[in-house]
């Protein structure tokens, strides 16, 4: 009997693999924003690529599938630039500081580099797709964390959940804004009855009384919780707003930007196991192209190409090519010896990178979440810290990785400068402020500032109207037969999505070029 095309969607669909079966069998289109279907062979002409983190295996994969030859140089011994993973027997070293090697138990993991995947960001997890990387929701935004303002007024070293304070100030500033509407203090150009609606509206969002005042209410949680009987449930007063003031609590350490930044809004995705799973599904789909431990001492546009020389365990080496993929940040190119022009050379030595850096924490207990409710999410401090994460992986298990810090800036130059054994102190001597139950469950920490990282010696591009004007748009065409690649030749800086673009449009780029047609990515289309 013949099957009907519902019939065997039906049918597919009910098996484990049914989505991958489908796109498999074209019964599902993938969507034209991940469409990179480009015509014509690049009849094996030689792609050299450095680096071999996300965007230059991407450049890699695709472009084998278009019939190119490609080698890829890669300083570390492993890829994945910062795409990375810290687990048991993770080793790195920063300039000026020993060798460190991750103590954590096997099956522990904290992500050094990208940990969370905007919902938006298509690329990216089209790629997850592709490869057959699982990923699961991240955990972003969480009322439960906290608020830690250290040594700033009334509140100050008072752990307070972030619920309180967002539907305090909430509540404050539709009372503010109520009055003001009332008093005819803002001209609005609104009718009568408009104002009334958002009147109306200010009393739903600040949860304002019948008198419309700001009291409190269980949006800002509990202090006994109400359960079964005769067990109501209590609430405590609301924070003072000129405490809240005066304690910095709604300045820029504690703004609410993670609820609004449209990359930060849920849902945010992971990598189950570690967000480098990416870069092993990819480095698995370029077999035999990587050379390891190869250093780039110096890249040169020739008549015909290009030639790169570099330096491995067995000495100095060189390498010519038609074409070349430079995917190296920034700062670590502008020490390496080439002949570009000498705009792209001002662009390669004065765009910026920003300095940040993480340490993970392993505890023996998560007494975040069986003693504190916090399932994923984010606990913001004004002091070094900047930031807690805590895990979005193995929730009411037994052990866990927190990351103690995640800052920037002055911030991350200050812990940068500090050994890693000092570096644990000052997290867990800020972090028990927060958390005492740090000094019973602590473990072992693994840090990480990629400002003093070899072959980052930065974290990301930082732009700003200017440099995007000047230094941005000089590394943006090839420089002859050189084409930058990564997330710094993007607009999606700090993020895999850059990296994942970004390779596509030089990808598009290289094989218009050698195919001599008209294709651009991304399309107009
Ligand atoms: N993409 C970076 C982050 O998620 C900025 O923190």
């Amino acid at each position: 009997m013949p099957i009907t095309r519902r019939d065997f969607l039906t049918n597919v669909s009910k098996a484990a693999a049914g989505y991958p079966a489908m796109l498999a069998l074209g019964m599902l289109k993938s969507s034209p924003a991940h469409a990179f279907k480009l015509e014509g062979n690049g009849n094996g002409k030689h792609i050299i690529i450095l680096g071999a983190g996300l965007a230059g295996m991407a450049s890699a994969y695709e472009l084998t599938k278009l019939g190119y030859k490609c080698t890829i140089l890669e300083a570390r011994s492993r890829a994945g630039g910062r795409c990375w993973s810290v687990r048991r027997g993770t080793v790195s070293k920063e300039n000026d500081l020993p060798g460190q090697t991750a103590a954590f138990d096997a099956g522990m993991y904290f992500n050094a580099g990208p940990s969370r995947i905007p919902h938006h960001h298509e690329l990216t997890l089209h790629y997850c797709k592709e490869l057959e990387v699982p990923v699961q929701v991240y955990n972003n935004i969480n009322e439960a964390t906290y608020y830690f303002a250290e040594g700033k007024g009334p509140l100050s070293n008072k752990k307070i959940r972030v619920r309180e304070i967002h539907n305090d100030v909430r509540g404050y500033m539709a009372e503010l804004l109520e009055k003001a509407i009332d008093n005819h203090a803002v001209d609005m150009n609104l009718t009568k009855e408009d104002g009334e609606k958002v009147i109306e509206y200010l009393r739903a969002e600040g949860g304002l009384d019948i008198d419309k005042l700001y009291r409190a209410s269980d949006r800002r949680g509990y202090i006994e919780h109400p359960g079964a009987g005769e067990k109501e449930g209590k609430i405590a007063d609301p924070h003072n707003l000129a405490e809240i003031i005066q304690s910095g609590l709604m300045e820029p350490d504690f703004y609410n930007v993670s609820e609004y930044v449209h990359e930060l809004q849920m849902t945010m995705l992971q990598a189950v196991g570690g967000m480098d799973n990416i870069a092993k599904a990819l480095e698995k789909k370029i077999p035999g192209m990587i050379q390891f431990g190869a250093e780039v001492t110096s890249v040169n546009n020739t008549e015909n190409g290009v030639t790169i020389k570099y330096k491995n365990n067995t000495g100095n080496h060189e390498l010519k090519g038609d074409l070349c993929i430079c995917t190296i940040p920034l700062p670590v190119l502008s020490n390496i010896e080439h002949n570009f022009s000498s705009d792209v050379s001002r662009a390669i030595d004065y765009i910026p990178y920003i300095s940040t850096s993480k340490i993970g924490l392993q505890f023996k207990r998560r007494f975040w979440e069986e003693d504190e409710q916090i399932y994923g999410g984010i606990t913001h401090t004004n002091n070094e810290l900047t930031q807690i994460f805590y895990p979005s992986n193995d929730y009411l298990g037994k052990k866990g990785v927190l990351i103690g810090y995640y800052n920037f800036n002055e911030k991350s130059n200050r812990v940068s400068g500090l050994n890693y054994l000092q570096r644990q102190q000052l997290a867990l001597q800020k972090g028990r402020l927060i958390h005492p139950q740090y000094d019973s469950t602590f473990e072992t920490s693994f840090s990480i500032s990629w400002n003093k990282t070899p072959y980052n010696l930065g974290g990301w591009a930082l732009y700003n109207a200017e440099n995007r004007r000047t230094l941005y748009r000089a590394l943006l065409p090839p420089e002859k037969n050189v084409y930058f690649t990564g997330e710094h030749m993007t607009y999606l800086n700090a993020w895999m999505a850059g990296a994942f673009e970004s390779a596509r449009k030089t990808v598009t780029d290289i094989h218009a070029r050698v195919t001599e047609q008209r294709i651009a990515y991304p399309s107009s289309s």
